[in-house]
């Protein structure tokens, strides 16, 4: 008789991270906004991020993210792509079968995950569900977005936060003992504060807009600050417990990249010191769907990761979304 052991479950195989080679650096950004590198820096932990040119887009950093991510796991075939991200290249049709194309995976599944910020967690579960439904021996999962083709650019309460590129990982098949199995997963959602966080214009209910404003993110900051804090704690708390792993476990806390005060406040609610915070968030910006594959890849190039260590991973955005997921790190290099 199959023991629960037996089932297979979603690893992680491979990583690797992309950004576009513009960087706008906070004092470019106080050179036409009203906003000086202290505030931003002060208030977000934020000192430069990248940005797209005109004509470069989200498949395009996934295109690049994947490639490395396939490079680094030795992957000889993904059989389905999954994209998280809330920038696609058109509103209809998913982008993420042409990442597939784009890396000679034509023919695999393919398609795109939305939850904003949170959309690599909710991804993971997604990919890692496909495995585990034996729809899918290997997913490649990107997470890419071009926020700054959503901001508007005379916003100096969005345009400093936000920044562009692409993560990935590989996932394979294998087994829930070893280093890279992922889970549990904990994923919510709350609708009602949709408006925090929205572009009001270019989906159903208002395809076009006289009010050029309707096409740009407006977002309510503070609000945003206190609901992120609480719900990535809330969340973190209930994964561990699912997980059977206490505080103490966590070696590594990688969370959402959206401001350095809002993980700074979220470890000190759930007693994590201070240091077990992987951020990269200095030099990128929140990338949302991206943030936290990019993170992964910068702190397994530079140490701050390790084969072994006990990793929590939460995550928050526009919808609203969060959800948190836990590994143990395995032996990958990135791409
Ligand atoms: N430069 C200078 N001043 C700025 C500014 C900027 N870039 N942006 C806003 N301000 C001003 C405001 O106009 C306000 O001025 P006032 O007091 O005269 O009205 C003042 O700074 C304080 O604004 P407030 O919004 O209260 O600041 P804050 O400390 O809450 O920080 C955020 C603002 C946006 C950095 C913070 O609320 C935040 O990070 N929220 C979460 C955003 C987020 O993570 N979104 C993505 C979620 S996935």
């Amino acid at each position: 008789m199959a023991t629960l052991d037996s089932r297979e479950v979603a690893v992680v195989a491979g990583l690797g991270g992309w950004l576009p080679p513009r960087v706008v650096d906070n004092s470019e950004l106080s050179r036409r906004l009203d906003t000086t590198d202290e505030w931003i820096r002060s208030r977000t932990g934020i000192g430069r991020r990248h940005v797209v040119d005109p004509g470069m887009s989200t498949v395009d950093m996934a295109v690049e993210a994947g490639r490395r991510a396939l490079s680094s796991a030795g992957s000889t075939g993904a059989d389905a792509v999954v994209l998280a991200t809330s920038t696609p290249d058109q509103v209809c049709p998913a982008s993420a079968p042409q990442v597939a194309s784009r890396l000679g995976l034509g023919g695999a599944a393919a398609f795109d995950v939305n939850a904003v910020c949170s959309g690599f967690v909710y991804a993971l579960a997604t990919a890692a569900g496909l495995i585990s439904a034996g729809a899918s021996r290997e997913v490649l999962l990107v997470g890419a977005d071009a926020f700054s083709t959503l901001v508007d650019p005379e916003d100096r309460g969005t345009v400093p936060i936000f920044g562009d590129g692409a993560g990935a990982v590989v996932l394979r098949a294998g087994h829930p003992g070893e280093a890279g199995a992922l889970g549990p997963f904990d994923l919510h959602s709350d609708g009602e504060l949709a408006d925090l966080l929205v572009v009001p214009a270019g989906g159903s209910r208002k395809r076009m807009s006289d009010e050029p404003g309707d096409y740009y993110l407006s977002m309510r900051g503070p609000a945003v600050f206190r609901h992120a804090t609480a719900r990535m704690a809330e969340s973190s708390r209930a994964v561990l417990e699912r997980a059977g792993w206490t505080v103490g476990d966590v070696d590594r806390f990688v969370g959402h990249q959206a401001n350095v005060r809002i993980l700074q406040t979220v470890a000190k609610q759930l007693g994590l010191p201070v240091d077990s915070l992987v951020l990269n968030i200095e030099h990128t910006g929140n990338t949302s769907a991206a943030s936290i594959p990019l993170a992964l890849a910068d702190a397994a190039t530079d140490g701050t990761l390790h084969a072994g260590d006990r990793v929590l991973i939460s995550a928050f955005g526009a919808g609203l979304t969060w959800g948190s997921t836990v590994l143990r790190w395995p032996a990958v290099t990135p791409g």
